[in-house]
């Protein structure tokens, strides 16, 4: 047996989680579009990671029943939600439901789902997906991207939803 890297215990889990939660980020939605259906999930770890090539980073959970779809399909949307938008993220974290029930989306010009009131999208196709312990790091080459208008965005930090407050209003 490996025990290089022994199971945390609980509270060393919880550890973690409570550290880390410190840093806070937005909040995206990744989609896609298949013969299949349509599949969504929340994914706050997402990161800009290379301008030339145009690529992103997601971390993905390898428990995800979703990603296996969307890795299949290689092409997808993220969508970088705003302020508003906190039941989306919500919804779309919720394993083994209709997730895209009552949802108001697009397509994309690669024909993926652009979920409406959400601040900005990047449409990826899948470069790389490496280990990375519990999780999959996803490199994607960004194939579209745009922004609405200046929305705020969903900001999650400490497990809670938070907002933005504006330090040098004009
Ligand atoms: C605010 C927030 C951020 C999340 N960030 C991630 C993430 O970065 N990576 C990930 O794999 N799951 C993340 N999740 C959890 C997934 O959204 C969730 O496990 C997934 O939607 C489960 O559904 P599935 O089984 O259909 O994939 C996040 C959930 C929330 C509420």
């Amino acid at each position: 047996m490996n025990n290089a890297h022994p199971a945390l215990d609980e509270h060393a889990s919880a550890s973690f989680r409570s550290t880390l939660g410190n840093f806070c980020s937005g909040v995206t939605v990744v989609t896609a579009l298949g013969d299949d259906g349509l599949f969504g999930f929340t994914c706050q770890a997402f990161s800009s990671l290379s301008l030339d090539p145009p690529q992103i980073v997601l971390c993905v959970s390898r428990a995800s029943t979703t990603w296996p779809a969307i890795s299949r399909l290689r092409r997808f949307c993220i969508n970088v939600l705003s302020e508003s938008q906190q039941q989306l993220s919500d919804r779309f974290s919720r394993s083994g439901t209709d997730k895209f029930a009552g949802v108001r989306w697009n397509y994309s010009p690669g024909g993926n789902p652009l979920l409406a009131g959400a601040s900005a999208w990047i449409e990826c196709e899948i470069n790389t997906e490496y280990p990375g312990g519990d999780h999959l790091i996803v490199v994607a080459d960004v194939r579209w991207l745009d922004a609405g208008p200046a929305e705020r965005p969903l900001v999650y930090h400490r497990g809670r939803y938070t907002a933005l407050r504006d330090s040098n209003p004009a």
